[in-house]
């Protein structure tokens, strides 16, 4: 296939990935991972079900040994960076940092080096700040480095909702905007259900305890399999952000981009809504928020802002 897109990370959120990604069959696949194998384990089984599930992509892995094999990045459309540790019980999204913040700038140079066209879309946590991180190393334009955190949090969110109301959860459409961490900004005004904002359908308090465990939702699933952190539905997420931009979609999602005056913010990464095409994120959309509204979306940017006086930047 022409179109090349390189997942980086072959843990369980990058071979997730990869897997949907190639079962596509829009694009060839290219997993990179450290540990030795690893990659082109996973990357064969996955072309191995290719003649069984009807599709054709290309599916190659790759190790990165004594600083080799970066070269495999040349040519990707799309690189999707997933590498890094993940949370364990206990831990917050941004006890991360230090390590991944080290592990991304080691790929984002390579990036930079191999894939200088690139549309960057970043997984890794702490997410917002890791984005910007990348963004500060590669100095890629905003339209082509995209953090992803907004569709994950809203799904759960839709997830809770659908339970709550016992509707389809293709009946519900929510956004959850701000850093992906205990602020982020769920928005009920903006969540719908058949068309009918939220607020008119739940109490006031069965909606606070839908927005508490959303902001939880990533340590809840941490604590249930207590050795890793949650891959289908980031892996999902990713793939939705993907689909976007290789179909030229212009789909509005909630994704992490550097904020330059919108919503009142600048020089800081934070979700809002996006809409993503063949360019990347093409248009930051404004809402008209309420003055509670940008408030708690400040206190979220600030939030990231804290995480980057740590990195350094
Ligand atoms: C989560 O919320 C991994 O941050 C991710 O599950």
């Amino acid at each position: 296939m022409q179109r090349k897109i390189s997942v980086i990370g072959a843990g369980k959120t990058g071979a997730t990935t990869a897997q949907r990604l190639a079962e596509r069959n829009y694009a060839d696949i290219v997993l990179f991972d450290v540990v030795e194998g690893l990659a082109e384990g996973e990357a064969l089984d996955l072309l191995e079900s290719g003649p069984i599930l009807g599709f054709d992509s290309m599916v190659t892995g790759v190790t990165i040994k004594d600083g080799q094999g970066y070269e495999h990045l040349a040519g990707s459309q799309i690189v999707i960076m997933t590498g890094g540790i993940a949370r364990k019980p206990g831990m917050s999204r941004d006890d991360l940092v230090k390590t991944n913040q080290k592990i991304m700038h080691g790929w984002a140079e390579a990036i930079k080096e191999h894939a200088p066209q690139s549309i960057l879309i970043v997984l890794s946590n702490p997410v917002d700040a890791i984005t910007q991180y990348a963004a500060h190393v590669t100095q890629f334009p905003r339209e082509r480095i995209i953090g992803q955190a907004g569709i994950l949090d809203s799904a759960r969110f839709r997830t809770f909702i659908a339970q709550e109301l016992n509707v389809s959860v293709q009946n519900v459409d929510a956004y959850v905007l701000g850093s992906h961490g205990d602020e982020m900004v769920p928005l009920p005004r903006y969540t719908t259900v058949a068309g009918i904002p939220l607020p008119e359908l739940l109490s006031a308090d069965r909606l606070e305890a839908l927005v508490k465990r959303t902001r939880t939702g990533g340590a809840e699933i941490v604590n249930l399999l207590k050795t890793g952190s949650a891959f289908y539905a980031p892996s999902a997420a990713l793939a939705e952000m993907t689909d976007a931009i290789v179909l030229d979609r212009k789909k509005i999602l909630p994704c992490t981009v550097r904020l330059d005056g919108e919503y009142g913010l600048s020089g800081v990464f934070a979700g809002v809504p996006v809409k993503l095409g063949a360019g990347g994120a093409e248009e930051i959309v404004k809402w008209k928020l309420t003055d509670e509204e940008v408030v708690a979306l400040h206190k979220s940017a600030q939030a990231v802002r804290e995480v980057l006086k740590v990195m350094g930047i």
